[in-house]
């Protein structure tokens, strides 16, 4: 049964919004929200949730090991707290239980809303039944939760057009479209099975250079074609590490020259890039993809050790969920209209078709992913404010 009142707060003064775009269409967006919100008082449900001003919410990141989750937490934090909330951030160092537990905490602690990063999409369906029974609003940040009726929004990029500009910069640098006899060996490493995000960068990439594939052009000469071969569990960089050796020790050890890794992401591409160093004989230029714009990726960028990654501004994606949340906490039914009444100066779509988790179709906010190499870096990172060029000629992200 659908939740009937989410959150019914009575805002005893209203909220007053006020958004400010940035000049640019790539910077960071900023909210100047001008807090004259009165108390939130709610009306049903948990009367306790009036601790602070603008109430309190719950953040919870799978970990800190993984560097985009650091930024998100930040930036999440930064914009509810500039909005007048009170924020509980907590990390789960990847681990399942440790999120089940933080997750608890967050609801014992009478928060407003819950944003949700989950570790492992699947295994949070119990702990959000209990926010749903308190009334407690879940927004699935970045990563889909699955199989529950908990959430009512999800907030993230297009995570099928992240892989496939990943595909398409490969079938692109490697003018697989006139290869004509040419062949080009290609291996994959994907994401965490776990994660509902992992298969559609992994299929976006597959879905551009599958064609290629079927006629010959490109080989994979390990065979590892599908989703459940290229996995990385934890999208963890040793495990990433290990995995290419092996392959590269089977299949690579005759000289055979390997021309592109399709990486879903920058932690998984860290570990392929060190055993491509390490254990591959060939010396010819390698094609590397990733995402995320992590530091050690993106010196590796300049480096020429790997060749882009794709950035998702997530600096962009905690104005999206704090917009969202407000909304939400506002007993607002939000949709399409929330992109124009927000006044983002990033481009996002409304999309009610792609995402289900089981329990139904998720009404989603998804943002739009940028390809960057060491041409862009400096327009697309530093020149938007996202990163500053340090002296040691190496982007660092600002936060
Ligand atoms: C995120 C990626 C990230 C990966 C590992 C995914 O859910 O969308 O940006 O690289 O998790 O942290």
């Amino acid at each position: 049964m659908k939740m009937k009142k989410l959150c019914a707060f009575v805002a005893a003064g209203m909220l007053a919004l006020s958004l400010v775009a940035c000049t640019d269409g790539n910077e960071p967006a900023k909210t100047a929200t001008e807090q004259t919100q009165a108390e939130s008082t709610k009306a049903e449900g948990s009367s306790e949730n009036t601790d602070s001003k603008g109430g309190k919410i719950g953040i919870s990141m799978p970990t800190k090991s993984l560097e985009r989750w650091n930024r998100d937490g930040s930036y999440l934090e930064k914009e509810f707290e500039k909005a007048g909330y009170e924020v509980s951030l907590t990390y789960s160092d990847n681990k399942i239980d440790q999120q089940v537990k933080d997750i608890e905490g967050l609801i014992a602690d009478k928060v407003n809303l819950l944003v949700v990063a989950a570790i492992d999409g699947e295994s949070l369906a119990q702990v959000l039944a209990e926010a749903k029974s308190q009334n407690i609003p879940v927004i699935a940040y970045d990563r889909l939760i699955m199989n529950t009726d908990a959430i009512s929004y999800y907030v993230s990029f297009d995570n099928y057009t992240v892989g496939k500009l990943q595909g398409e910069f490969v079938a692109q640098k490697l003018d697989l479209a006139n290869a004509g006899d040419k062949k080009f060996n290609i291996e994959f490493t994907g994401g965490d099975p776990a994660d509902n995000n992992a298969k559609f960068f992994f299929n976006g990439a597959m879905d551009v250079i599958k064609p290629y594939i079927e006629k010959g052009t490109v080989v994979v000469p390990s065979g590892q074609t599908t989703f459940e071969q290229v996995g990385t569990a934890q999208w963890d960089t040793s495990k990433a590490l290990s995995r290419f050796q092996n392959i590269l020790g089977s299949y690579y050890s005759d000289g055979t020259q390997l021309d592109a890794a399709v990486c879903s992401n920058d932690s998984t591409a860290l570990g392929v890039t060190q055993a491509i160093q390490s254990d591959y004989a060939g010396s010819n230029e390698i094609i590397i993809t990733g995402q995320d714009g992590d530091e050690a990726n993106l010196a590796n960028i300049i480096d020429g050790k790997q060749t882009m990654t794709v950035y998702k501004a997530v600096a962009n994606e905690a104005v999206a969920t704090l917009n969202l949340g407000e909304a939400i906490l506002n007993n607002e039914k939000p949709d399409a209209s929330l992109i124009e009444k927000s006044g983002w100066s990033f481009d996002c779509t409304y999309d009610t078709s792609s995402y289900d988790n089981g329990a139904a179709v998720i009404p989603s906010y998804l943002l739009v992913p940028v390809t960057v190499t060491k041409d862009n870096i400096q327009k697309e990172l530093v020149d938007t404010g996202y990163y500053t060029m340090g002296s040691d000629g190496y982007p660092h992200p600002v936060q």
